[in-house]
C-alpha cells in the first residue's frame, strides 16, 4: 500500500485542525496509509520521508510565508535533495491564516517551489467554489487552486473554521489519495547526486 505523510506545523492548533481533516479525507477510501507528522519532529530525522509516496505540507501563514518552524523543517531536507530521494513523489500544500487573504498564496508558492526543487509532482486543489461562492458553507470559498487555504479568526478556538473549510480539507486529502492511487509507479529511483 502506498503511504502518505501529512507534515504540518501548528503553534495554536488551527493548522493541526485542518491537517486532521486532510488526513481523514486522504484515508477515507483506504487507497493509502496516512500518517500525521509534526514538522519539528520530522526535522530531527528527515530521511524518513524517503519511505513515503506522497507528502502533503501544511503551515500557518506567518508574515506572508511559511512559519519559521516549517522553514527549518524544509531546510533539513538538504541531504534528501542532494541524493534526490524525494524525486517523483507526489506533493501538495495547505495553509491557514487569520485574514481572508493574508498573503496565503505566497506561502503555497514557497511550498510549491520547495517541492519543485526536490523534483516532486505537485497536486493542486481542483474544486470550484460552491454551492454559494464565498459563503461560509462553500467548499474552496477562498478560491485557491494552487493548494488548500483555510481561515480562522485571530484568537479564535482551534476548531473555529467555517464548515466549508473543514469539508475543503477533507476533499483535498481525498483528491490527493485518489491522484496517488492513479499513479502506477512506485517512488522513482534517485537519478544523481549533486555536488
Ligand atoms: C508571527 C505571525 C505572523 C502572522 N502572519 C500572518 C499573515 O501574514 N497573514 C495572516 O492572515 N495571518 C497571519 N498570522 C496569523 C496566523 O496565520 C493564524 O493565527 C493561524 O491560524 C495560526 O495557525 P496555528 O493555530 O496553526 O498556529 C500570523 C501569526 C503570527 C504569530
Amino acid at each position: 500500500m502506498k503511504q502518505i505523510a501529512v507534515i504540518y506545523h501548528s503553534a495554536h492548533g488551527h493548522t493541526e485542525h485542518i491537517a486532521r481533516q486532510v488526513a481523514a479525507g486522504a484515508a477515507s477510501e483506504q487507497l493509502a496509509g496516512v500518517r500525521l507528522l509534526k514538522a519539528e519532529e520530522v526535522a530531527t530525522h528527515p530521511e524518513e520521508l524517503a519511505d513515503f509516496d506522497g507528502l502533503i505540507l501544511g503551515s500557518p501563514t506567518y508574515l506572508g510565508g511559511v512559519s519559521g518552524v516549517f522553514k527549518s523543517f524544509m531546510d533539513k531536507t538538504g541531504g534528501l535533495w542532494r541524493r534526490q530521494q524525494l524525486r517523483g513523489k507526489l506533493a501538495a500544500g495547505f495553509t491557514v491564516s487569520s485574514l481572508p487573504s493574508g498573503d496565503k498564496q505566497s506561502t503555497l508558492l514557497s511550498m510549491l517551489v520547495f517541492c519543485m526543487q526536490h523534483g516532486m509532482l505537485w497536486v493542486g486543489n481542483p474544486y470550484l467554489p460552491g454551492p454559494v461562492a464565498g459563503g461560509e458553507a462553500a467548499i474552496n470559498r477562498l478560491g485557491s487552486w494552487t493548494g488548500l487555504m483555510a481561515q480562522a479568526g485571530h484568537n479564535a478556538p482551534a476548531d473555529a473554521f467555517p464548515d466549508g473549510d473543514r469539508e475543503s480539507g477533507w476533499l483535498f486529502g481525498r483528491h490527493f489519495a485518489r491522484t496517488l492511487a492513479r499513479l502506477g509507479a512506485e517512488t522513482a529511483e534517485p537519478t544523481g547526486v549533486a555536488a
